[in-house]
């Protein structure tokens, strides 16, 4: 068997939300093929990185009072860690905010600029007039011009399923600022797909593709091929076009040249030849693990742009389905949108990465988790059948014959079914058949166990003179076990090692011509897994509602539940009656600068019952102000929040300092304060009037 070279991506998630078990489908997949290429001995390499640009990230970024480099580091933590529990084992995990990144994505601009692919031309969008942004059709939001529907996206509509243009929507708003979008012209850059049409028609029906995908291909071919806008206006988070300033590159442009920078970061890291790789005749294999979603992406747009600037193409495209919860979509309201991160605080992650395995073909169909399934399998599989048959044997191996196994294997048939069994198994993994890869793997198993059971070592055990039987017996037991260990190494690899270490042997490769272990001395047994607990599963479904709840996102702030705390309804209704005072002129109120804050730092004072010490941020300089709200806020809820303050009012010499303006808030007192904010996308500094 000779070395293959072989480069593996998974989807780069993007960094403005949580790892969840949908994502987790993907990685768990390609990290299971991967570990698979490595235990065979190939060269085979695994990268990606967090898809860090475009609006929503900006926008959120600015929403929690952070930069996006800020938001992207903090994002880039968590997604780390998520996968690392995972057992997913990138070889580079990087940015496509990254220096390489940049210079890739530069250097294919400019090849397929130089190569005659890109256009220019202006064209008309949606533009807040408030924010001073052009607007995605994802922030632009109004009534269905199908259905009526209200609160639906620009470009299509939950109610209805019509599909349309945000020019379409009725009384259209911008999501970001609430104000009436206006028509805005503006330079764009395109990138002439249609100038490889040729070379795709080739591509997509040249094997590189699954055979489903490649026939909605060839649909989507015949449709023709539309220019590809490349380009975004200022404000935007990404990377500039040479030689166009304020224009930045759409965020898919870069998303894939984020795999040629990661891997670019992993061979600088480890001297590796990183041209062998992308080059035009490279010989080594290509291969992108991603989601049905991304398919028109990746099957055109990424092999054009390849091409056109003189790079090598993916050797395949391995497209996957999506991941269903009990049949359905996963739904934030019935707790099954569940995070990676919430999943890990209740359950062993092998679990999982064994059941998707046992669910996972080659094809694109969406796979369903199952609660009542996921368990049923784990136990019976996994605990039931495979580390059953160590933990039966193991026991007398170490209390009768000293740890030490039998010299000799008494069924070399049997044995040999299982080495024998490498070449099928080995196909299955290859071609991505986990699911039917589990059942053979299982089916050795049964065959483990049925030995087993035929032998009772336990009645053995109780005869005289039966020594020898009973070392064979177990031995050979623990010896098949050994196998399904080997097998199983890509799915559970932490179960693998464990059991490995408990067999005193190290990290088994892949078992092709594997020999028994004979006269070898193993340690005692540790417990290899344990059972699903049911109520775990329900504690996860149920953490899982309250997510939605109590955090909306990965680093904002806790926001006060202010409308739930009302602590005295008589002072709450005498407020809400207090007559509105005498009328004033235009000019009086026009006196009066009230500015948007940003609460930077809120401290306690000591000695002062009531008062809570603000740092806030007025965009042009920041301010020191005492607020009477200490009774309805803990300092934490207050931080990062955006507020309103009367900017002029005169310094106020106070016990503890001097209060430099006033925080504006509603309510009696006590606990029934709200501070005022206002709606999301307003900025330190701008005056409300
Ligand atoms: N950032 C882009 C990919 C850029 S690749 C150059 C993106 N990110 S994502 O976070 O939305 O998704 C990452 C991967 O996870 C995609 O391949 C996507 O298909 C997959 N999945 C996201 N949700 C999923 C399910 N519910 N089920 C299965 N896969 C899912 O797309
Ligand atoms: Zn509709």
């Amino acid at each position: 068997m000779s070395n293959r070279k072989i480069l593996v991506t998974s989807a780069l998630p993007y960094a403005n939300g949580p790892i969840h078990l949908g994502h987790l489908v993907e990685y768990i997949q390609t990290d299971i093929w991967v570990r698979f290429q490595k235990q065979r001995g190939h060269n085979c390499y695994y990268v990606c990185a967090d898809d860090t640009h475009g609006t929503p990230i900006m926008l959120r970024a600015d929403k929690e009072g952070i930069t996006p480099e800020q938001l992207i580091a903090d994002v880039e933590k968590q997604h780390r860690a998520d996968f690392q529990e995972f057992g997913v084992a990138f070889d580079q995990y990087h940015s496509t905010h990254s220096p390489e990144n940049k210079e890739y994505s530069a250097l294919i601009y400019k090849r397929l600029r130089d190569g005659g692919h890109i256009s220019q031309r202006s064209i008309t969008q949606a533009y807040d007039p408030v924010k001073n942004m052009f607007l995605p059709d994802r922030f632009i939001k109004g009534e269905c011009p199908k259905c009526g529907a209200a609160d639906q996206y620009g470009d299509s509509c939950e109610a209805c399923g019509a599909t349309y243009s945000p020019t379409e929507l009725k009384n259209a708003v911008s999501a970001i600022s609430g104000e009436r979008p206006i028509e805005k012209d503006s330079e764009h850059y395109f990138f002439e797909l249609g100038h490889f049409a040729e070379m795709l028609r080739d591509w997509t029906t040249a094997g590189h593709l699954q055979p489903e995908v490649s026939n909605k291909m060839a649909e989507w071919l015949e449709n023709g091929l539309q220019q590809w806008d490349i380009s975004r206006d200022a404000p935007y988070f990404g990377f500039e076009i040479p030689d166009a300033p304020g224009k930045y590159f759409y965020v898919w442009l870069d998303a894939p040249i984020g795999y040629m920078a990661s891997f670019k970061h992993f061979c600088d890291r480890q001297g590796l030849d990183f041209d062998s790789f992308w080059q035009k005749d490279s010989t080594a294999e290509l291969y992108h693990f991603i989601g049905k979603d991304i398919i028109y992406f990746h099957a055109l747009f990424w092999p054009a742009m390849l091409n056109g600037a003189n790079f090598r193409t993916p050797s395949a495209i391995f497209a996957h389905g999506f991941l269903t919860v009990n049949g359905e979509k996963m739904s934030k309201s019935r707790g099954t949108f569940i995070k990676a991160r919430t999943y890990l605080d209740h359950l062993n992650p092998e679990y999982l990465r064994y059941y998707f395995a046992a669910k996972l073909s080659a094809g694109v169909d969406d796979i369903d988790l199952n609660f009542d399934d996921f368990s049923q399998r784990v136990n019976s599989d996994l605990v039931g059948k495979v580390v059953n048959i160590a933990s039966r044997c193991s026991g007398f191996i170490a209390k009768r014959f000293d740890g030490v196994l039998s010299a000799e294997c008494s069924e070399p048939a049997l044995f040999q079914q299982f080495v024998d069994a490498n070449s099928t198994i080995a196909d299955l993994y290859e071609n991505r058949e986990f699911g039917k890869a589990m059942r053979e793997i299982m089916a050795l198993a049964d065959k483990a166990n049925q030995y087993i059971d035929e032998k009772k070592p336990w009645l053995i055990a109780k005869e005289e003179g039966q020594d020898a039987e009973l070392h064979a017996v177990c031995s050979m037991g623990v010896n098949l076990f050994r196998m399904l260990v080997a097998y199983l190494r890509p799915v559970i690899p932490t179960l693998a090692a464990n059991a490995e270490s408990f067999l005193n042997i190290p990290a088994q490769s892949w078992p092709s011509n594997a020999q028994p272990l004979l006269g070898h001395k193993i340690n005692s047994f540790i417990p290899l897994m344990t059972r699903v607990e049911p109520d775990k599963i329900a504690a996860i479904v149920e953490a899982s509602k309250e997510n939605l709840e109590k955090t909306p996102s990965v680093t904002a702030k806790p926001v006060k539940q202010a409308a739930a705390v009302k602590t005295n309804p008589e002072q709450v209704a005498k407020a809400i009656s207090e007559p509105i005072a005498e009328a004033i002129e235009i000019e009086d109120f026009a006196k009066i600068d009230l500015r948007i804050g940003r609460i930077v730092k809120a401290e306690s004072v000591e000695g002062a019952e009531k008062l809570l010490q603000l740092t806030v941020d007025l965009g042009s300089e920041t301010r020191n102000i005492f607020a009477g709200i200490k009774s309805a806020y803990a300092p934490e809820d207050l931080e990062g929040k955006l507020t309103v303050v009367v900017a002029n009012l005169k310094p106020r010499k106070m016990r503890f300092g001097t209060s430099e303006g006033m925080v504006l808030a509603a309510g009696p007192g006590g606990k029934d304060i709200w501070v005022l904010s206002p709606d999301q996308g307003a900025q330190p500094g701008m005056r409300v009037k």
